[in-house]
């Protein structure tokens, strides 16, 4: 039986939609961006250069935590778990399959790439081009359902980051002291978290599962803190991608040597 838009008792429409609006603005700027972002991350990770500036301390985030043998002796904050990896393996390869999973099974940007590059549907009232529709009840999409886990592995890898930062104050030489890049790693980890903690599935754990408010006020706060900034969570989605690439776009230009890092303090 045929489903989807060709499903029984559906209207009999002969065009795509009937929207005059430009309802295809927002999947194009989308597929424009990610697109680009995933391009330039790839090509950051699998470059493995300037991703570490050694006197200030900065490391990218691309690239964090850095626990082979191929990172300089002063980004292995975690110690060297691993030989050298060959080139083209991304130095972060602990963290970065738990990254992907988590950004890519979050429920605003599976509607953002459902959208944008499935076609599935392109918006609100405009009819998809596949002939069936099985939704994320069958593999690979009910995969999507371990996004739960992910955000777990996320929270830990944002302490990573965090820890990133407490080095970045710690240059080298010198126990405390920060520049302008210290400054920029901090606001990258401060939207991570925001991001993180905005997770549809930390609301669930932090405020789910309870029969009643009353009796739990400090989930109830604690709920009530993460239901702010869930609202916010596709900005939050979109400025963490910003922050991220402006992150490692700068440490790559301090330890490149283009780029003078401005001191504050020592
Ligand atoms: Fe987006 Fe969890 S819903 S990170």
């Amino acid at each position: 039986m045929p489903v989807g838009t060709n499903a029984p008792g559906r209207a009999a429409i002969p065009q795509r939609t009937l929207r005059t609006d430009p309802w295809w603005r927002a999947p194009l700027i989308t597929f424009v961006l990610l697109s680009a972002w995933v391009l330039y991350a790839l090509v950051r990770t699998v470059s493995q250069r300037a991703y570490f500036a050694g006197p200030e301390h900065y490391l990218s985030p691309f690239t964090s935590p850095c626990v082979t043998a191929s990172c300089p002796s002063g980004a292995r904050d975690f110690g060297t778990w691993f030989g050298h990896f060959p080139p083209f393996i991304p130095l972060a390869l602990i963290t970065l399959p738990f990254l992907l999973g988590f950004r890519l099974t979050c429920y605003y940007y599976r509607r953002a790439y459902y959208r944008a590059f499935w076609q599935s549907p392109p918006a609100c009232a405009v009819a998809e081009p596949h002939g069936k529709y099985t939704g994320e009840t069958r593999f690979p999409l009910i995969l999507q359902n371990l996004h739960r886990y992910f955000f777990l592995a996320a929270g830990v890898i944002s302490l990573v980051n965090t820890w990133d930062v407490v080095q970045a104050f710690r240059p080298e030489g010198h126990s405390f002291g920060f520049g302008l890049g210290t400054i920029i790693m901090l606001a990258n980890v401060v939207l991570l978290w925001a991001y993180t903690l905005s997770c549809h599935s930390c609301r669930h754990i932090v405020g789910g599962r309870l029969r009643n408010f009353s009796a739990h006020p400090l989930r109830y706060r604690a709920w009530g803190f993460v239901s702010k900034l869930n609202a916010k969570h596709m900005q939050l989605a979109w400025t963490t991608l910003a922050t991220l690439m402006i992150t490692d776009a700068y440490i790559a230009l301090v330890s490149s040597g283009a780029f003078g890092d401005p001191r504050f303090l020592n």
